[in-house]
């Protein structure tokens, strides 16, 4: 027995002789927060539409608990979908909004009367039965929203930048709301965003995209701190990548200077890309580190500040808590477990690596 409840096989898709979706390979597990993150037009609502049944793949199959539902229409799914725009009935009150979807599958009043309050008290607004859409905040319409993808208790909620129109406050608080529901309703969430750091908070597992192609699978900690190549690497948070080459196993050479890491099986001389994040960077005094730098710009960013620093030819970018003025000279020195060693991509167009780092 499986734990997949929804496994994507070998998913193509084009629209115009535009190639979307490559040979896509993906399961989602039961109860699982999965996120696809990656940037605009990567693929990921056309990878959301086709398990909602809005899309049909031009190759592969969608398989649901082992059944075959590649041809099933988006309301046989058990699956729920909360678009960026909650799109409400804005002649609907609250409480008819949610009915909505229960009426059409003709619930009894009663039936719907439990389902509307339970709703409403899962996502904090009580008693919001009688008031109109227009009455309610951004943030309040897109709980109304999730309130009435919930009442039908799909197995799984499809959700797509839902919070993606609201501000930075709201956006945070969303977050934590979101945690809870799924800890709360014990189902799974398959959310798209481009937010790298919505993507972290909330994820038990992060899908990373660019161009139709998966880069990595992995837990927020994995693609955080082992990014699989140079475009996750890139695209999630702040990160020095630089050319090297691996001398042996645990030593690489980075602008000429050997580092010690603790990355093994690249092989020996062989040319490697290579990630250091900033806050893992130590200035120290010259001579008591690895190599050597002069500081060109510091600005503060309210918890550490940010260094520019110049080394042989390359700009490092460096936090600290500590204050290192414009000018300075000072040596750089890495932990050899900050050093991340990644394989360089055999061209541009960087093909799927198709690393699924959780366990089948
Ligand atoms: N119905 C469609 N018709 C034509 N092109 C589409 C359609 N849907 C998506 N695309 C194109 O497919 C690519 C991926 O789109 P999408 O899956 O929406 O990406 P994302 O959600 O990651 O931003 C984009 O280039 C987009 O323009
Ligand atoms: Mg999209």
């Amino acid at each position: 027995m499986s734990n997949k409840l929804i496994d994507l096989q070998n998913i193509s898709k084009s629209f115009g002789g535009n190639l979307v979706l490559d040979e896509l390979d993906l399961y989602i597990r039961e109860n699982e927060f999965l996120t696809l993150l990656g940037p605009s037009g990567c693929g990921k609502t056309t990878t959301l539409r086709i398990i909602g049944g809005f899309e049909t793949p031009d190759t592969g199959s969608v398989l649901f608990e082992g059944k075959d539902i590649t041809n099933l229409a988006p309301d046989k799914r058990e699956v729920n979908t909360v678009f960026q725009k909650y799109a409400l009935f804005p002649h609907m009150t609250i409480a008819e909004n949610i009915a909505f979807g229960l009426k059409i599958r003709k619930k009894s009043a009663s039936y719907i009367k439990d389902k509307i309050r339970y709703a409403l008290k899962l996502v904090n607004l009580d008693g919001y039965e009688k008031r109109m859409p227009d009455s309610l905040s951004g943030g309040q319409q897109q709980r109304i929203a999730i309130a009435r993808a919930i009442v039908n208790e799909p197995k799984v909620l499809l959700l797509d930048e839902p919070l993606g129109a609201l501000d930075l406050k709201l956006r945070q608080d969303m977050q934590y709301e979101l945690i809870r529901l799924k800890n709360e309703l014990g189902i799974t969430f398959i959310y798209v965003t481009h937010d790298q750091e919505e993507a972290l908070t909330m994820s038990d597992t992060i899908v990373v995209m660019n161009q139709g192609y998966i880069q990595q699978i992995g837990t927020p900690e994995q693609v955080y701190n082992e990014p699989e190549n140079a475009f996750v690497a890139d695209f999630i948070g702040d990160s020095n990548i630089l050319p090297g080459i691996m001398i042996r196993d645990e030593l690489v050479e980075i602008l000429g200077a050997r580092f010690d890491c603790v990355d093994k099986g690249f092989g020996e001389n062989n040319p490697v890309d290579v990630v250091i994040r900033p806050e893992d960077i130590d200035l120290v005094s010259p001579g008591e580190g690895t190599i050597e730098g002069i500081v060109t710009d510091t600005i503060f960013k309210g918890v550490h500040y940010e260094m520019c620093v110049m080394s042989r030819g390359f700009e490092f970018i460096v936090h600290s808590t500590d204050y290192y003025p414009e000018n300075i000279k000072v040596d750089l020195k890495v932990n050899p477990f900050d050093i991340q060693i990644m394989h360089k991509p055999e061209s541009e167009d960087e093909k799927a690596v198709e690393i699924d780092e959780r366990l089948p």
